[in-house]
């Protein structure tokens, strides 16, 4: 199967996609990651891996719709059976949901719904809760909102504080990633009434 992966980060999701696909069994591969900045780490990762790349940044657009325009023909280009936001800090419109939204995932670093957006773990921390994690889910108009695909919790401890709650919560998040992907690639999926299940 193929992969398509967008990033805007550090891409130890990617890598940890990349170094599963090394094994042929693991049933996919990277066949190109997408960017919605230059100079991130995530795209060393695949020049290192040898994956092809692309960079769609909105303001090198007129409109955010023809940015998504744009960034969905990129994608489209590479044939993906799954594309997966890991740290892809842009919400995709119409166009890109209308080609991908049944199989576009992204992994969250908390336990939706909640603490959606972009300080999960901050904000799992503000709130006090004792038990934190990530969700993998399918992609919709919202933000944060589709169909769970799984879930891993982690522990919050006494003394966590944001960086290393984070870390916590992205070492779990990263076998969960590379786990279900996997399994979708391998087995397939339905979705019924927002529940996702795979065979
Ligand atoms: C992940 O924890 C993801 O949940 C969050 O950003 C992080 C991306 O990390 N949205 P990386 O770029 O894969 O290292």
């Amino acid at each position: 199967a193929r992969l398509v992966v967008l990033v805007s980060g550090s891409g130890s999701n990617l890598q940890a996609l990349l170094d599963a696909a090394a094994d042929p069994a693991y049933g996919a591969k990277v066949v190109a990651v997408g960017a919605d900045r230059d100079g991130i780490a995530g795209l060393d990762r695949a020049g290192r891996a040898g994956v092809p790349t692309f960079v769609d940044s909105v303001k090198a657009y007129p409109t955010r719709a023809d940015w998504d325009a744009a960034l969905t023909a990129h994608v489209a280009e590479h044939k993906p059976d799954l594309v997966i936001s890991a740290g892809f800090l842009k919400l995709v419109g119409t166009e890109f949901l209308t080609a991908f939204g049944d199989r576009y995932v992204n992994t969250h670093n908390a336990l939706l719904p909640s603490f959606p957006g972009i300080h999960g773990p901050r904000d799992a921390l503000a709130y006090g809760v004792k038990i934190a994690g990530a969700t993998l889910f399918f992609v919709d108009a919202g933000v944060d909102t589709g169909p769970i695909i799984a879930q891993v919790s982690v522990p919050v401890l006494d003394d966590d504080t944001e960086e290393t709650l984070t870390e916590r919560i992205k070492e779990a998040e990263r076998g969960q990633l590379v786990e279900y992907v996997g399994r979708l690639v391998r087995e397939g999926w339905t979705i019924t009434d927002r529940k996702v299940s795979i065979p």
